[in-house]
Order: structure tokens, then sequence, then C-alpha cells
């Protein structure tokens, strides 16, 4: 819930600002009070009239008002507020906010400000994928605001991509991570998380790959940020929208996995929950690779991938202090799963018998015993996701507690 909590929502000029009459209604759902600042392209979308009612406040939008820089001026918007949401945030909004300019209310406002801020991005996926706008989030991300979305999919420019806002109902959970306090004991901690399968290309249009669905990994990184985490999610193809409030890396191959992971750069948690595949095609084909009658079968030369646990639990001086493998087995699974944690060198393994007749593999829940150096605990048949907010409680703990038995493995 969000009772009492002040929200100053910044609606710039994009097509997705009729959600933001949306998001104004559920966050006013969930009790917290919100003031709208309009821009000026912002207002050819929605009305100030429409944010006005469902707000039931005034709506901001002229810098150079004497009587709004009388009675509510540019700092004091700011002040009052708990955290400054920006959604739509538009390509140019982007822009003016990473070259600090303060050329109108709301871009003055968040030079401004010493608040929080979200950004929900809304665009056309070419303007998302631009450099120009690429280098910007990043730029606004290294100064701490932080994004929700955008997600993938079809666009009102008929065209399909990244560059959809975020739904309500995801900038809302955004913002309940960002000022739930109480509940973020990793806040301050970065973690990456891989999760779901790896493809690797036998042609253009054929691989190797398998059943995972990515929905522990994607669990594991959304309770991660929900207990304040810095989440980077490296995710293979998976059919699961972006979870909110952290970052997702898009990859296919185990190489590009390995790959985006690094590039999280250091982190304090790594939890490899992805199922990577073992080996990849030497030689994948250029083109389509054609069957001809008569012809044997072609003979597929594998190598192996590179092992991105065993890679991230290097010693040395970028290793996560906490790394957390997965071992899916179909038997011997707890010694199999001991064995890994040792092979491998990560500090636990969460294992988790993937027999067809368990339906853990695209299913909604597992059963899984977690294996540390202090030895094999059982946990019950629980949700994905409740496996996830257990494993995040039990890594918070971890680094919440005094030096610990465990730091003498
Ligand atoms: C029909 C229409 C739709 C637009 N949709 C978007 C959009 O979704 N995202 C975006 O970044 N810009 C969009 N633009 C361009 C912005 O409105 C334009 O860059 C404007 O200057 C943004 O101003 P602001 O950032 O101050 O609100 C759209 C323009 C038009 C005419």
């Amino acid at each position: 819930m969000l009772n009492g909590k002040r929200i100053l929502l910044i609606v710039s000029g994009g097509i997705a600002a009729y959600k933001s009459l949306e998001l104004v209604r559920r966050l006013r759902g969930r009790g917290a009070s919100v003031r709208c600042v309009l821009t000026g392209a912002g207002a050819r979308f929605v009305t100030p009239l429409s944010l006005q009612a469902l707000s039931e406040d005034r709506v901001y939008s002229d810098m150079f008002s004497l009587t709004d820089e009388s009675e509510m001026g540019h700092i004091q918007l700011s002040r009052d507020a708990d955290l400054l949401v920006v959604a739509p945030a538009t390509a140019n909004l982007l822009a003016r906010m990473a070259a600090g300019m303060a050329d109108d209310l709301a871009a003055t406002v968040l030079l401004a400000t010493d608040k929080p801020v979200l950004a929900a991005p809304a665009m056309n996926v070419r303007m998302w994928t631009h450099a120009a706008t690429a280098a910007n989030v990043e730029t606004l991300r290294k100064r701490g605001v932080a994004f929700v979305g955008p997600n993938e999919g079809a666009m009102a420019c008929n065209e399909f991509g990244p560059g959809r806002m975020a739904e309500p109902d995801e900038i809302v959970a955004a913002i309940e991570t960002m000022l739930v306090p109480r509940q973020r004991p990793l806040a301050g901690k970065r973690a990456v998380v891989t999760s779901g399968p790896t493809r690797e290309a036998i042609d253009p249009v054929r691989y190797i790959s398998n059943h995972s669905s990515g929905k522990q990994g994607h669990a594991i990184a959304a309770a991660l940020a929900k207990l304040g985490a810095d989440v980077t999610l490296v995710s293979g193809p998976v059919a699961l929208a972006d979870p909110p409030g952290l970052r997702t890396v898009k990859v296919e191959s185990a190489e590009e996995m390995l790959r985006a992971s690094l590039a999280a750069g250091n982190v304090d948690i790594a939890v490899c929950a992805a199922a990577v595949a073992d080996w990849k095609v030497v030689h994948p084909a250029a083109g389509k690779m054609k069957k001809k009658a008569g012809a044997p079968p072609p003979q597929i030369e594998l190598a192996p991938n590179p092992d991105i646990l065993a890679t991230l639990s290097r010693p040395g001086p970028q290793r996560p202090a906490l790394v957390v493998g997965f071992a899916a087995e179909t038997e011997n699974l707890v010694a199999n799963a001991i064995e890994k944690r040792q092979r491998k060198g990560c500090d636990w393994i969460v294992a988790n018998d993937v027999s067809p007749s368990t339906g853990t593999f695209g299913g909604e829940r597992n059963t899984v015993h977690l294996i540390s150096a202090s030895g094999v605990e059982d946990w019950p048949t629980l949700a994905k996701e409740d496996v996830a907010l257990r494993l995040a409680a039990r890594i918070a703990l971890h680094f919440s507690g005094p030096p610990k038995a465990e730091a003498a493995e």
C-alpha cells in the first residue's frame, strides 16, 4: 500500500499519456496522493482537466505563471513529493534530463529535485534503440534514476519491439518497491540473475535449446529487486514480461549470456538460474541447411559452452560475495548438487528435480533443496514466486547477519 505517500507525476508528450490517467487512479486507489505536472506536448495528448479530475488537485504546466510560482513554485513541487514519476518519459524529456536542461517546468523540477526519480519510457522502437537515447538512459541510470519498462510489443506506430510504456500496474509495483523502505534489506547491494534457456544456432532457422520457461529465474530477480537490490536480469528467450523495477538484458546464446553477466560489473550477488546449453554448434551454417533426398542427415559438431557459474565463482577481486547456482537434475538430485557446488566453486546451490513427472519446467511450483557448506535444507513444494521470496530473504539474511559460520566455508 502507498498510504500517505506523495507522488509527483510528470506526464510528457507521448501517445502512452492516456495510460497515465489510469496510473493516477491506481495510485490513489492504493492510498497515495498524486500531483501532476504536464509538459506542453503532454497537453496535446491528455487534457489538464482529466488529470485534475482524477488527481483532485490542480495540474501544473507553466513555469512562468505568477500564481503557480507564488503558490507552488518548482522547488516546492519537488519538496512536497516522496517520489517523482515520469510517465510517459519521452525521448525528448529523457534527453533534456540527461543534458541537465531546465527549459520548462517538468525539466526544471527534475533538475531541482533531491527526491528519487522513476521513469517509464515510451516511444517508437527506433527512438528507444537509437544510440542517443541509449546513452541518455545510461547517464540517467548512473545518476540514480530508476527505470520501469519499456516493454516489448505492438506499438501505436504499427511497429513491434521495445518501446511500449510499462502498464500502470507495473509502474505501481515499481513505485511500491522504491517507497517501502522497511522491506528493502538489500538496498545498496547489486545483483545479477540469469534466467531462461539459451539458444545455440544450428543455422539461421534452427537451434538447440531446452524447456526452461524462465519463471523461477525471473521470480528471483523480481524478489531481489523487491528487497531493494539493484538487479540486472540476463534473460534467454522467454515468453515472460520484463519484471518491474530492474534492468533486463535479453540474450540468445550461452556466450552472450556470459558476456552480459560480466558486463553487469561488480555485483554482490550472482544467481545463475538459467538453463544454459552445455554445448554449442561449432560451425553454425550461414544459410538454412537443405534436406536433400537420399543424402544422410548432417553431422553437427558440438563444442562445450563457457561455464557461466564456474566463471562467476572464480576467486578474485571481481567475484560476487555470494554466488548461487542451480542444479536441475533428474536423478541423484542432492548428491549431484553437492558435488556440483564443490566443482563449480559457488557458495550455494538450489537443487530442483526436473523429471517430467514433477512438472517443474514451465510449471508454477517447485520443490527445491538449498545446499550450502552448512548442509542441505529441504524446502516444501512452493509456488515459484514463494521459492524466490524465500531465497531472496535468505540472501538478505546472509548479508545482514553477523560474520557467519558460512563465512568460514
Ligand atoms: C502523434 C505523436 C505521437 C508521439 N509519441 C511519442 C512517444 O510515444 N514518445 C516520444 O518520445 N515522443 C513522441 N512524440 C514526439 C514528442 O511529442 C515530441 O518529441 C515532444 O517534443 C515531446 O515533448 P516533451 O518531452 O516536452 O513532452 C509524438 C509526437 C506525435 C505528434
